[in-house]
C-alpha cells in the first residue's frame, strides 16, 4: 500500500483536529476579509430611496409584531421563486435594511415585492381579519392596531439615527420627521376613504395606516430603477 503522508496525523486524533479546525479558520478568513476591504462588491442600484419617516414607523411594527416569523423577503434565484415574486432579491436593495428582514420561514408568501400588488384598502381588510380575504388563512388578525395610535415620539430620532448611520437624509427631512409622517399618513387614510374604508379620527392616524404605507413601499424602488440594472442583476 502506498504511504500516505496523512496516516501519521489522523492516528492522532486531538492534533488533527486542531489542524483542521485552523485550516477552515484560515480559509474562512481569507473568503471573508478581503470584501470589507474591496469597494464596489455590492452593486449600487440607481433609485434605491431610504424609507420615509412613516414607512419607518410601520417596519417597526412589523419586527415588534413578528411579521417576519412568518413572511420572508428574501426571493431566491431559482425559477420556482422568481416566477410567483419576480427578481430575486439583490445586495444592493437592502442598503437601507437596518436590520435585514430576509427572514427565515413563509407559513405566507414573500413580502419584498408586495408594494402596489393590492390597493391599500386590500390590507385594511386583511388586517383587520385575513380569513374575510382568504377563508383558509391562518394568519392572525391585526384589527387592535387599528385601534392603537402610531407613536411619533420617536421619529425624528430614528432619522437622525440612521443618517448617522450613512442614510442620506437631508436636515429637512430629520426637521420634519414628524410632520412627514403625519403628512403621508393623511394620504394613506384619505386613499382608503375614498375606496369605501369608513375611518374614525383614531384608525386614521393608528398603526395599521403606517404598516400599509411600508408594505406598499416594498419592492417599488427596483420596479422603478431602469429594467437594465435588474437584468444585469440578473445576469451575474
Ligand atoms: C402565523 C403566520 C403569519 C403571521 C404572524 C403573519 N402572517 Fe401575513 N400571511 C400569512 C399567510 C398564511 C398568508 C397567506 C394567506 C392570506 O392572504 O391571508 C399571509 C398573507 C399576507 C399578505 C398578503 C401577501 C400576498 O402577496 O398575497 C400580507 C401583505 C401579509 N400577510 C402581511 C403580514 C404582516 C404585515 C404581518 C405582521 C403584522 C403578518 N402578515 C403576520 C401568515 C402570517
Amino acid at each position: 500500500m502506498a504511504w500516505k503522508w496523512h496516516a501519521p496525523l489522523e492516528g492522532k486524533g486531538l492534533t488533527f483536529s486542531i489542524l483542521t479546525a485552523l485550516a477552515i479558520l484560515v480559509g474562512g478568513m481569507i473568503e471573508l476579509i478581503p470584501p470589507y476591504f474591496l469597494q464596489g462588491t455590492i452593486d449600487p442600484i440607481p433609485g434605491v430611496q431610504p424609507y420615509t419617516a412613516l414607512e419607518l414607523e410601520g417596519r417597526d411594527i412589523y419586527i415588534r409584531e413578528g411579521c417576519v416569523n412568518c413572511h420572508s423577503q428574501m426571493i431566491r434565484p431559482f425559477k420556482t421563486e422568481t416566477d410567483r415574486y419576480g427578481q430575486y432579491t439583490l445586495p444592493g436593495e437592502g442598503v437601507y435594511e437596518r436590520p435585514f428582514l430576509y427572514g427565515s420561514r413563509r407559513t405566507g408568501p414573500d413580502l419584498s415585492r408586495v408594494g402596489g400588488k393590492y390597493p391599500n384598502s386590500w390590507h385594511w381588510i386583511h388586517f383587520r381579519n385575513p380569513r374575510e380575504i382568504e377563508p383558509r388563512s391562518n394568519m392572525p388578525p391585526y384589527e387592535f392596531l387599528s385601534r392603537s395610535e402610531l407613536d411619533l415620539s420617536l421619529t425624528q430620532r430614528k432619522l437622525e439615527v440612521l443618517a448617522s448611520l450613512g442614510h442620506p437624509y437631508t436636515e429637512a427631512q430629520i426637521e420634519g420627521a414628524v410632520a412627514d409622517a403625519s403628512a403621508q399618513a393623511a394620504q394613506v387614510a384619505a386613499a382608503l376613504e375614498a375606496d369605501g374604508q369608513k375611518l374614525g379620527e383614531l384608525e386614521r392616524r393608528s398603526e395599521t395606516i403606517a404598516l400599509i404605507a411600508y408594505l406598499q413601499r416594498l419592492g417599488r424602488d427596483l420596479a422603478q430603477s431602469p429594467p437594465a440594472v435588474a437584468s444585469a442583476g440578473a445576469a451575474q
